[in-house]
């Protein structure tokens, strides 16, 4: 009964405990959301922007939440009706009204926005290979932490029942068998021989496999060049720096003769503050400067520039797959038409370049499984003549079409030397 009891409490507690950090992390989740949405083109936490550095703001306004949510609401109100804070911060920002909020979002949307604020605390920045290991780390130290916490509780509930029994044994005065201690006992022994196995093997598999892998990589590189500046805000196009990408199996690296076709005329960087993975703000201006040195640029010279005083940039490569497997651009951008995107997340929005997939053999498996080959007015695939007839006399279902799995696209050989 007692046992039970206690199984009970303890279940219990566990699913409130776990319930009250769901929910916590939903709101602050949300939070987040609407601040990147709505907030974030004015407002940075720690540095100013359109409006002021947010961190810390609930102190500057003496705690009071509801002058606040009143603020984000419609800030107007509030200067006409004469608040000092408001007013004040207000003349400080030369009078630039902040858009109000009161049609656009709900009093407890404000709150969560503003306790995301309250609990912000600045990023401790990841800089090195293993960048990518945090969150299954994180995961799996969760799983450990959980699966200890488990096995603590049975260990107790296990004595809880030893002296229970123990105390009826004695008042119904029963001379009990003599027990094995459970250190003796085979069956425990086997089964923690067991455990320490299964989970010992799963965190071994686990990391060798991932030995090499750099999923979200993001080097420091010589030069702060910015892919959102170049191929994002001034829409030069990818293949203009990577034409490689059509021609061959590598996308290459533009030389530095390529960055001066424009840096020879654009000394000068004016556009959006730049910030790099800490945070620092980056000066374009200085970073152009870099470039010109090593292109043995002088701008107050230029006709005098010879392109062969040149010295290369060296770059830190990013992306990089093991010996044994033969990856070529041109058959994915030209003849399957993937996207750059699909494989490289969405450069043309960040400032450095990071790894965005694993480059795992299942990555690569897996696409080919689900991507179907684009037939129409594709010249490279008259050789499949059979499927095409296959498709129009329907012996193929042409809703699934056909996927590079079926030309043999995971064919060990096709990807392995
Ligand atoms: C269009 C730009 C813009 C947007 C969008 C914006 N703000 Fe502002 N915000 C400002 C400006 C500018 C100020 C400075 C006060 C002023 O000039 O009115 C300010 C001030 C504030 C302040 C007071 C800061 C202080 O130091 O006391 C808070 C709080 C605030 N904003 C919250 C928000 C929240 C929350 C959102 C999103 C829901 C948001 N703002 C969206 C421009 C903006
Ligand atoms: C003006 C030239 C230029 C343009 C345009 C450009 N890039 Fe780059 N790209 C570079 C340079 C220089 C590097 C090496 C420095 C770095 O990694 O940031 C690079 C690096 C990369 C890398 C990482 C290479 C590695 O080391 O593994 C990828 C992936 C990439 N670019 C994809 C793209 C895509 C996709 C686009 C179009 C959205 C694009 N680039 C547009 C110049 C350019
Ligand atoms: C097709 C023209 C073009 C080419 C090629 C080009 N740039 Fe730029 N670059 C620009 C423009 C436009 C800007 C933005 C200027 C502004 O906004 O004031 C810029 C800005 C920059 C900046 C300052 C902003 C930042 O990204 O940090 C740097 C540094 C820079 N370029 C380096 C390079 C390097 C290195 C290369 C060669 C890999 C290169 N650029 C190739 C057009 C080009
Ligand atoms: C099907 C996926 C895929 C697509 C699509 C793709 N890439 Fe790549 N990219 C890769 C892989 C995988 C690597 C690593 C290659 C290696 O290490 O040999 C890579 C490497 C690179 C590199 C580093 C230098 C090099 O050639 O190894 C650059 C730059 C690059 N890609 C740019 C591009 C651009 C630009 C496009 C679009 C025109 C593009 N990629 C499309 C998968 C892709
Ligand atoms: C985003 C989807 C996608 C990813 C990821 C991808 N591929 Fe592909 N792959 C394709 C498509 C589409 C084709 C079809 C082009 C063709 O028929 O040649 C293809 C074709 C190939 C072929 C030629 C197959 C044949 O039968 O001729 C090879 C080899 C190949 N990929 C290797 C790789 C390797 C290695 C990787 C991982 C590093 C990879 N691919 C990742 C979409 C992808
Ligand atoms: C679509 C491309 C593709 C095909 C098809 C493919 N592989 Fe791979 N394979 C890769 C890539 C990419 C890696 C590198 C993975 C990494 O570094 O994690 C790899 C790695 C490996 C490794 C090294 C172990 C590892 O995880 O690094 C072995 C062994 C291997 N492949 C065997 C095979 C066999 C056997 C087949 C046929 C059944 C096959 N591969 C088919 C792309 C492919």
């Amino acid at each position: 009964m007692i046992i039970r009891q206690i199984a009970k409490t303890i279940l219990l507690s566990t699913i409130i405990l776990l319930s009250a950090s769901y929910s916590n992390k939903a709101t602050a989740q949300e939070g987040k959301t609407i601040f990147n949405t709505y907030c974030a083109a004015c407002h940075k936490m720690d540095k100013d922007l359109t409006g002021p550095a947010l961190m810390g703001v609930e102190e500057r306004w003496g705690n009071d939440r509801e002058k606040l949510v009143a603020w984000v609401k419609n800030s107007a109100n509030l200067i006409a009706a004469g608040d000092k804070h408001a007013t004040d911060i207000f003349n400080k920002w030369n009078k630039l009204p902040m858009a109000p909020f009161e049609t656009v979002l709900k009093d407890a949307e404000i709150n969560a926005v503003l306790d995301y604020i309250k609990d912000w605390k600045p990023e401790v920045p990841i800089v090195d290979n293993n960048a990518n290991q945090t969150s299954s780390d994180k995961n799996s130290l969760l799983l450990g932490i959980i699966t200890l916490a488990l096995a603590l509780a049975a260990l107790i509930l296990l004595f809880v029942k030893r002296s229970l029994k123990k105390l009826s044994n004695e008042a119904l005065d029963v001379t009990p068998v003599k027990a094995i201690p459970v250190w003796k006992n085979k069956s425990y022994i086997a089964l923690a021989a067991i455990l320490l196995f299964v989970v010992g093997g799963y965190f071994t598999t686990t990391s060798a496999i991932e030995l090499g892998r750099n999923k979200g990589y993001e080097p420091i590189q010589p030069i702060f060049y910015s892919h959102k500046v170049h191929a994002g805000v001034n829409q030069i196009n990818c293949l203009y720096c990577h034409g490689g990408a059509e021609k061959g199996k590598h996308a290459n690296i533009p030389s530095v003769n390529v960055c001066m076709n424009c840096h020879k005329s654009i000394t000068e960087y004016s556009g959006e503050q730049l910030y790099n993975i800490d945070g620092e703000k980056v000066d374009g201006t200085a970073e152009i400067k870099k470039l010109h040195e090593y292109a043995g640029f002088d701008i107050n010279n230029a006709n005098a520039w010879n392109p062969n005083d040149a010295k290369s940039i060296e770059w830190v490569q990013i992306h990089s797959l093991p010996d044994h497997v033969y990856f070529n651009h041109s058959q994915h951008v030209v003849v399957g038409k993937v996207e750059c995107q699909t494989c490289h997340g969405e450069i043309n929005k960040m400032d450095e370049v990071k790894q965005f997939t694993d480059l795992s053999m299942g990555w690569c498996v897996n696409c080919h499984r689900e991507t179907k080959v684009q037939f129409k007015e594709n010249g490279f695939y008259s050789i499949y003549e059979k499927y095409h007839n296959e498709l129009k006399n329907g012996k193929l279902d042409s809703t699934k079409g056909i996927t590079v799995e079926k030309i043999g696209g995971t064919e060990c050989q096709k990807c392995h030397y």
